[in-house]
């Protein structure tokens, strides 16, 4: 079976071209979407990511406010730097980089972003609106998954999806839009027993673990749709590394119905997401 290979690279691009256009036309009525980064300290995986949603985010036509803070940064000055971002109307979203140094406390971070600014959507008052079903921000890695999910399959209704991963940045929202979608739905991580038992059993399958090339391809139903969410790096030879998902990508592409590749699948429709729920949440304060 020849698999179809989700160009996550392309879908991302039509997206931010859309996302860029309205942007214009808002600005034409004197609107100006703003995103506000910051960042806690030097950790590398997180300094690339944060220079290009910053990059992005100019790009698509929007203000970009970036913060770089020094990793002994008290909570306190944090948390008053927050508090400034939600009164200031210039910021329409606020987003705090993940991880933080241990010293922070997450949860009182997370909790401290004003509700109508958390474009991440990990705030408690929007993972609650997203399990109701209500009006809430979606995060983005599940969003960018459903994206290029429905790109592919149209309707998923009834069909049966497991989540590896009970993250709360991706496996549960993810869970729950997968609900929304009228699929029905397994969580396995890892104390679920035989996993491979569960995933046999999915017609899509996403996977968001962070274990290199964990899913196997005799783990997988013939002609599945696989969400591979992971980003490791690995060691290639003896002086070079290499990127790879969750998905040992070579074998198991011989019998899905349809991958991302790891890069240029999930990677690229995260970062248009925080774009897009930039622009959802702009319209929704000025409406
Ligand atoms: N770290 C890894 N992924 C994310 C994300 O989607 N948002 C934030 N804020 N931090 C992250």
């Amino acid at each position: 079976m020849m698999t179809n290979i989700i160009d996550g690279k392309s879908i991302a691009a039509k997206l931010r071209s859309r996302i860029a256009n309205e942007v214009e036309s808002l600005k034409q009525q004197g609107i100006h979407p703003g995103l506000a980064v910051i960042l806690v300290g030097d950790d590398p995986a997180s300094q690339v990511y944060v220079r290009s949603k910053g990059k992005q985010t100019k790009e698509a036509g929007m203000n970009s406010f970036e913060y770089r803070l020094a990793d002994n940064t008290p909570q306190e000055a944090l948390l008053e730097l927050i508090s400034k971002l939600n009164q200031d109307n210039s910021v329409n979203g606020i987003l705090v980089q993940l991880p933080l140094p241990r010293h922070i406390d997450e949860e009182a971070i997370i909790n401290a972003i004003a509700p109508q600014k958390d474009v991440d959507g990990f705030h408690p008052i929007n993972i609650g609106l997203l399990s109701t079903g209500g009006k809430a921000t979606i995060p983005c890695t599940p969003l960018g998954c459903l994206m290029m999910l429905k790109d592919q399959l149209g309707d998923l209704s009834g069909l049966k999806a497991v989540v590896l991963g009970r993250s709360n940045i991706v496996g549960k929202p993810m869970a729950s839009l997968l609900i929304k979608e009228n699929c029905t739905v397994t969580i396995a991580h890892s104390k679920t027993t035989c996993i491979e038992d569960e995933c046999r059993q999915a017609d899509i399958l996403i996977a968001a673990v962070g274990k290199p090339e964990l899913v196997k391809e005799n783990w997988i139903k013939p002609g599945a749709t696989i969400i591979d969410v992971g980003i490791n790096r690995i060691k290639d030879t003896e002086n070079n590394s290499k990127l790879v998902g969750d998905v040992d990508f070579i074998n198991v592409s011989k019998k899905s119905g349809a991958i991302t590749p790891v890069p240029g699948g999930v990677g690229p429709m995260t970062i248009a997401c925080l774009l897009l729920n930039t622009l959802t949440i702009t319209l929704r304060q000025n409406n």
